[in-house]
């Protein structure tokens, strides 16, 4: 049973605000193929209409498949898909299916059609490619606008991450080079100091 809700475009921001590891999903418009890859490298860049950057190599087959759909989805990996989260940012779906090779199971997004997991990540956005800027022409970095999101309710409620000691297969990944990844430990709450 899925624990994914909604979550309100204003608080689309908040699903990538602390900086996890991604999965970028996409799809051949032609021949409907699908593709994931890992990516460390978004932000959310404006909050009304939300959009979001990421960073997405000229050389990989998402880059190919995101501009040729003008479509792409985000979902968030929990720490449970640690493996499958380093495998999919380790083979380029040019050579292999990797829904195929690695039996990951998805959904299709209402608003757009992108490819989205559920099953093992806790967040996703469905984006659609803002138009070329320079910035895409001589970098590595695509702009996209959010135009749907749901969380796993048990992790992202009341507009954030409610992450603890309980929940901590749900925790987001971070990457800190080389197949070693993180998860948040502590969470603070900010005093009032004046
Ligand atoms: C943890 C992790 C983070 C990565 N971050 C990025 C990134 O931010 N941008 C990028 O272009 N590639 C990144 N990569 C590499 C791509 O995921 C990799 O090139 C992938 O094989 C591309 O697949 P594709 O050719 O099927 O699109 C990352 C890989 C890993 C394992």
């Amino acid at each position: 049973m899925s624990h994914f809700l909604p979550v309100a475009l204003q608080h689309a921001s908040r699903l990538l605000n602390h900086g996890p590891v991604i999965l970028i999903t996409s799809q051949d418009p032609q021949s409907q193929r699908r593709n994931v890859m890992a990516a460390a490298w978004s932000t959310p860049v404006e909050f009304t209409p939300p959009r979001i950057a990421i960073v997405v190599d000229k050389a990989t087959w998402s880059r190919e498949l995101i501009e040729s759909s003008g479509t792409f989805g985000i979902c968030v990996p929990a720490a449970a898909f640690v493996d499958l989260t380093y495998a999919v940012g380790s083979m380029s779906g040019r050579d292999k299916d990797k829904f195929e090779a690695l039996n990951i199971q998805a959904i299709r997004g209402r608003e757009l059609g992108v490819p989205l997991l559920e099953a093992s990540c806790v967040a996703w956005l469905e984006c659609r490619l803002l138009p070329e800027t320079e910035a895409q022409q001589d970098y590595d970095t695509l702009f996209g606008e959010v135009v749907s999101a749901a969380a796993d309710s048990r992790v992202f409620y009341d507009g954030r991450w409610h992450f603890d000691a309980n929940n901590r297969d749900l925790h987001t990944l971070h990457h800190l080079g080389g197949g070693q990844f993180v998860t948040v430990a502590n969470t603070l709450t900010a005093k009032a100091v004046i």
